[in-house]
């Protein structure tokens, strides 16, 4: 299972910096955020992945998603009457860090079976209604680690349709099925598992091995068959099926009401505010807050998307000068944060003042967020604890919340923007943190020392887009470091700043690797740097990895 990371930061970066200076604004207050009703999207077809702690759980749900049909990973305690709105297609029961045989080890509702839906149990999930119907499992017997090759024996099954007879697959499961329920018959087998698949007439089957992760390479293909052959679904999780429904929902709930919305520059809230623009149109305004701390033509390039080109209507604030002022002298990055975001809310909430009647506020939350935090009272609790010293806000912001994107993963957020006519530039931008630049200037953040870093950020980012590396990495950047070295330019000594490039890749920012760049770029990039930029004679490339790093230096 995952586990928590107490960290100052805020794990996810992008756009959830706004967002959660605005939740921690409301609970200083004492506020409850306003959470309504979401109702999923009950007219598509839908498969339930019932979760029982597997680190690979969300992974299932994507995959499922990847063949156009919606999904949705609940808790294993999740009562039907939360289930039964969905009306789902059929269930995927995950694995678990359990023993079926362990004390308070979780089982299958009754649910599953009473509702005579089709399901495919993995890993855990698979042992746990061998364990319920009739059968045995034997723990600890066998540990099956690492790659293993079915056997199907049972080809005529939908689970395998274009499948070979024989197939790699990941096994990780200590506990081995030693007896099969009634009914059940095995449909193939491995080395070590004699039953690796199962099933019954009643289209329950069960998996040892995992089928959603890259390490079985056609599990995907076997997701498939179960959602399509066996469950009878058609495909319909589409983006253009998502707007259609997202834009319907957004009028109902947002009725006469007006929307307001803070935009970072980031792909959540460029395609939540795009979205709620094509439902509502002008009952919605954008607050765009200039903090001073933004990369190279940043703000020019979201109020040429968003206000010339989408014609939204965006409030540009420019509050630099306000920003740079409170952060004379700061050195201490915490310092900065909590400045910057205390800074923010008093900025957004003079600006939203202004706007008179306001009824909900738009978020770009992400389904992973909504999922690893089961409701928005507890996210904004945890969030607390890392910023707890914003506050002292003045005035009463009642806002409901707006969350268009509460259902959707990152790849998908991206492909509902796209076909939302957003560009490449802006779907696929980099991850840049809310402190923005001030966390990437080590030391005390002034206009002078911000102007260098830019141009030396400029430089790496046209570089790493030019090498057309750009996507592949998860973030890439330009450090000013507070050390300065001797250098030599023709013929005079130097005593510049040192500038340190980053470049890393990731998956969700928890961990992260140092990129191996080619010489010859990282070459170019340091050469232009001391070339172009006045000031800096030096150049060094960060080669640590997280952890024991972080991304940022600050
Ligand atoms: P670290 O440096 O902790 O960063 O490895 C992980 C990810 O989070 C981003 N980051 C932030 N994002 N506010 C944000 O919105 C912050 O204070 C913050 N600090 C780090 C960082 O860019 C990386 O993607």
């Amino acid at each position: 299972m995952k586990k928590e990371v107490q960290s100052h930061r805020i794990a996810t970066s992008d756009d959830i910096e706004v967002s959660t200076y605005l939740e921690l604004a409301k609970e200083l207050r004492g506020e409850q955020p306003v959470i309504e009703p979401k109702p999923p999207p009950a007219r598509r077809e839908t498969i339930v992945v019932i979760d029982f702690g597997s680190q690979y759980s969300m992974l299932i749900a994507r995959r499922v998603r990847e063949c156009h049909v919606y999904c949705e990973l609940v808790p294993h305690d999740t009562p039907w009457e939360k289930i039964a709105p969905l009306s789902p297609k059929g269930f995927i029961l995950s694995g678990g860090p359990y023993s079926v045989y362990e004390a308070g080890a979780p089982l299958p509702l009754p649910y599953i079976y009473e509702s005579r839906l089709p399901v495919l149990s993995i890993c855990y999930g698979l042992q746990a209604i061998v364990h319920q119907l009739g059968g045995e499992v034997v723990s600890g017997a066998k540990r099956e680690y690492g790659h293993a090759i079915l056997h199907i024996n049972a080809l005529d099954s939908p689970l395998f349709v274009d499948l070979p007879a024989s197939l790699p697959v990941w096994m990780s499961h200590g506990d081995e099925v030693t007896k099969l329920p009634p009914e059940f018959k095995v449909l193939a087998y491995t080395e070590n598992s004699p039953s690796a698949v199962i099933g019954n007439d009643r289209s329950v089957f069960g998996l040892q091995f995992h089928p959603e992760v890259s390490h079985t390479p056609q599990g995907k293909t076997m997701l498939k068959n179960f959602v399509y052959h066996v469950c009878g679904c058609k495909g319909d999780w589409t983006p253009q099926n998502f707007i259609l429904d997202g834009v319907n929902k957004i009028r109902e709930q947002v009725g006469d009401g007006r929307v307001v919305c803070a935009l970072s520059g980031g792909v959540d809230s460029a395609v939540t505010a795009t979205l709620i623009d094509r439902a509502i149109g002008n009952k919605l305004t954008c607050i765009f807050i200039n903090n001073g701390l933004l990369r190279r033509e940043e703000p020019e390039r979201v109020l040429d998307t968003f206000k010339r080109n989408l014609k939204m209507d965006v409030v540009y604030v420019d509050a630099a000068d306000r920003f740079l002022k409170r952060l004379q002298g700061v050195i201490d990055p915490e310092a900065k944060r909590r400045l910057i975001g205390n800074e923010f809310i008093r900025v957004f909430e003079r600006e939203a003042a202004k706007l008179g009647k306001i009824n909900f506020l738009a978020q770009g939350t992400l389904y992973p967020d909504v999922i690893e935090s089961t409701s928005a009272e507890t996210k904004a609790a945890v969030k607390i604890k890392s910023h707890h010293n914003v506050g002292g806000l003045p005035t009463k912001m009642k806002f409901s919340l707006i969350e268009p994107l509460r259902y959707l993963f990152k790849d998908e957020v991206r492909e509902v923007g796209l076909t939302l006519g957003l560009s490449e530039e802006v779907i696929w931008r980099q991850p840049f943190p809310g402190p923005g630049l001030a966390i990437r200037t080590i030391g005390e953040v002034t206009r002078e020392r911000l102007e260098i870093l830019r141009a030396a950020d400029w430089i790496v980012m046209n570089e790493i887009k030019k090498a057309k590396l750009y996507r592949e990495l998860w973030q890439s950047f330009a450090v000013l470091t507070d050390i300065k070295s001797v250098g030599v330019m023709g013929d005079f000594r130097t005593y510049g700043y040192l500038i340190a490039l980053r470049a890393m890749t990731s998956n969700d920012a928890m961990t992260a690797d140092w990129a191996r760049l080619p010489h010859e770029l990282l070459a170019r990039i340091s050469d232009r740097i001391v070339n172009e930029v006045p000031n800096v004679n030096r150049v060094v490339y960060d080669i640590t990895s997280k952890p024991p790093a972080t991304i940022e230096w600050e």
